[in-house]
């Protein structure tokens, strides 16, 4: 039981800490980061796992029940089962989920399971190999849906995907809501957000082939050039999958009674009737939810960020590493204070999405 319960500046309650692990990737997504990567953080740099563990061990008295490993990708680092183990050993801590590309995970699954992860969100844009490839730069599909079975098979409840949707993209989203009928898969479409600027995401590294703008060999793959029109709102879509649905014998889709699956995040979900699973939306462009948010995320480089879209940054390391725990929560109490209202969405960020943790 929490001793405190922090509310920000707007009456939320902060329940749920999103903790980025690294940096690093062992894909490129083309909206998320550049093709060469992101240039590596020194060892000291980086928060160490009793160093995460220290930090959830004290928010989780101010009211942190909630905690979500991210990345860049957090498979690929090498703290992670311990991170787990560690983080399951709180007082407090009730839920413990892990958002993932899914490629390592049926190499890593029985690990996870053992050291007390409770479940997993697997990216997947497309069912397209090839588009899946050119989207990920360096991804296979079949690693993903592979990801997907694994997760299914180790027990991790619920499993969730997540697609991020580009208009030009066109991507097969009823043939990616249709997993859920089958297996008991939540399939969740995410409008786009325009996160990093133009020095960072914004800026086509493929010069002289693909000039920046739209006249590349592949320009819906230069999320440079996208703009306002292809964040496909979630309205929109739940009406196309829903139409999709009825055409193929399925659908539509209906409202899901109890709110859907378990979890923390800003997703609404539908479902076909007789399916196992649900498909859910998180509209972070055409409907805010900041009036709802509960969250705070930590990056891998040990700095508190009250919100995905503000560079506003509160540096905890220091404090950390020096074990002034009072100091710590100080600076804790002070970004809950200052989390903004809501989201400008059109300013871009500094980090990229890998360095946020999505
Ligand atoms: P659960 O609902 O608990 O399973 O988690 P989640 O949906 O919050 O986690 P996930 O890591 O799968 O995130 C899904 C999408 O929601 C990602 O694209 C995130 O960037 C987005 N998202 C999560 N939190 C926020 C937020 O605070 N603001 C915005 N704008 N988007 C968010
Ligand atoms: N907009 C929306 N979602 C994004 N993700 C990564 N970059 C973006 C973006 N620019 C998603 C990933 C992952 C989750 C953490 O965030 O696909 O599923
Ligand atoms: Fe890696 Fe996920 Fe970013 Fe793709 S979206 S590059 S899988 S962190």
């Amino acid at each position: 039981m929490a001793v405190h319960d922090l509310h920000d500046g707007f009456g939320r309650s902060i329940t749920y800490l999103r903790i980025s692990v690294t940096d690093k990737c062992n894909y490129r997504c083309v909206y998320c980061m550049p093709e060469e990567g992101v240039a590596a953080r020194g060892h000291d740099e980086l928060l160490t796992a009793e160093e995460i563990a220290r930090f959830v061990r004290l928010v989780a008295n101010e009211g942190i029940s909630r905690v979500r490993l991210t990345g860049g990708e957090p498979l690929v680092s090498h703290r992670i089962v311990p991170l787990v183990a560690a983080l399951r050993a709180i007082p407090g801590i009730e839920d413990i989920s892990l958002t993932t590309n899914g490629a390592l995970l049926p190499h890593m699954a029985a690990d996870l399971c053992e050291a007390g992860l409770d479940r997993v969100n697997i990216s997947l844009d497309t069912l397209d190999a090839e588009q899946f490839s050119r989207i990920t730069r360096l991804g296979r599909l079949e690693q993903a849906l592979a990801g997907i079975d694994a997760a299914l098979e180790y027990g991790f409840d619920p499993v969730k995907v997540n697609t991020v949707v580009v208009r030009r993209l066109q991507q097969d989203t009823f043939g990616l809501a249709r997993l859920s009928v089958d297996r008991p898969v939540h399939v969740r479409f995410i409008e786009y957000m325009p996160i990093g600027n133009e020095e960072t995401i914004g800026a086509c590294k493929n010069e002289p082939h693909c000039p920046p703008g739209v006249s590349g060999s592949a320009p819906e793959l230069h999320p440079e050039a996208w703009d306002a029109s292809d964040i496909v709102p979630s309205d929109e879509l739940r009406a196309q999958i829903s139409a999709a649905g009825e055409t193929a014998g399925i659908g539509p889709l209906l409202p899901v009674a109890d709110g859907g699956p378990s979890g923390a995040g800003p997703a609404q979900y539908w479902r076909f009737a007789q399916a196992k699973g649900t498909v859910g939306f998180i509209s972070a462009m055409s409907n805010h939810f900041c009036s709802r948010c509960n969250r705070l995320r930590l990056t891998a480089d040990g700095t508190i960020r009250p919100c995905l879209f503000s560079d506003d940054e509160y540096p905890v390391r220091e404090a950390l590493r020096a074990g002034d725990d009072a100091r710590v929560l100080e600076i804790y109490r002070s970004a809950i204070a200052h989390k903004p209202e809501e989201h400008d969405t059109t300013d871009g960020t500094a980090r990229f999405m890998s360095q946020i943790g999505g």
